[in-house]
């Protein structure tokens, strides 16, 4: 038997993705976003409401893309709750510290270690934020012994919309594109 719950905006796991923008005076900003993902192999999309986040954009036409993590879950939920438009010290009372990307004009997070620097392409007839994918740079500590970046050293967290929470991302449980050959 399977129980019925109506329409809900629960796809299952959401990211937690962290917007990093500058105001039009050079002042950083992030906010919490669960919907958007990739869009093209180069290219994200984010569905925004208006927000400081937004009017920046308009403003620099570039914004990074980090990952929120274990450490930093309080902060990354609180950059979702309280706007820079309203609470001038948002930064600060986050405990973010920002660096500005060598790519593009966006504040990239110091506390977070991977982020996808991107450079506004448009925001589409539905309003959606389409970006551009110009680097992605991560923090050496997160890197394995190659130098590659080792997601299981990010401690990345997901956002459950059903049960209003955030989880960590856990084990590997099989090697993609390879242990379903198995069954070929
Ligand atoms: C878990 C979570 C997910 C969110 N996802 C989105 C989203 O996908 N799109 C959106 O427009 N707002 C989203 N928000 C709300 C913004 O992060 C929030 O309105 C924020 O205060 C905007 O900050 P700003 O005005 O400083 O840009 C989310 C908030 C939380 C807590």
């Amino acid at each position: 038997m399977r129980k019925n719950f109506d329409v809900n905006s629960w796809l299952y796991p959401q990211p937690v993705l962290i917007i990093g923008t500058y105001d039009a005076d050079g002042k950083a900003d992030v906010m919490n976003a669960a919907w958007g993902g990739q869009y093209e192999a180069d290219q994200v999309m984010l569905c925004l409401s208006e927000h400081q986040t937004t009017k920046n954009l308009r403003a620099t036409g570039a914004f990074t893309l980090s990952f929120g993590d274990v450490a930093h879950a309080v902060a990354c939920d609180y950059v979702g709750m309280a706007s820079a438009a309203d609470v001038p010290d948002k930064m600060e009372k986050a405990g973010f510290h920002t660096t500005k990307s060598a790519f593009v004009n966006a504040p990239i997070i110091d506390e977070l270690p991977l982020t996808l620097e991107c450079k506004l392409l448009k925001f589409n007839e539905d309003g959606n934020v389409i970006g551009q994918i110009v680097n992605i740079s991560a923090d050496e500590r997160i890197l394995d012994g190659e130098g590659k970046i080792d997601t299981a050293k990010l401690d990345a967290i997901i956002f459950d919309p059903i049960q209003a929470a955030y989880r960590v991302v856990g084990d590997k449980v099989a090697a993609a594109f390879h242990d379903g050959a198995a069954l070929m």
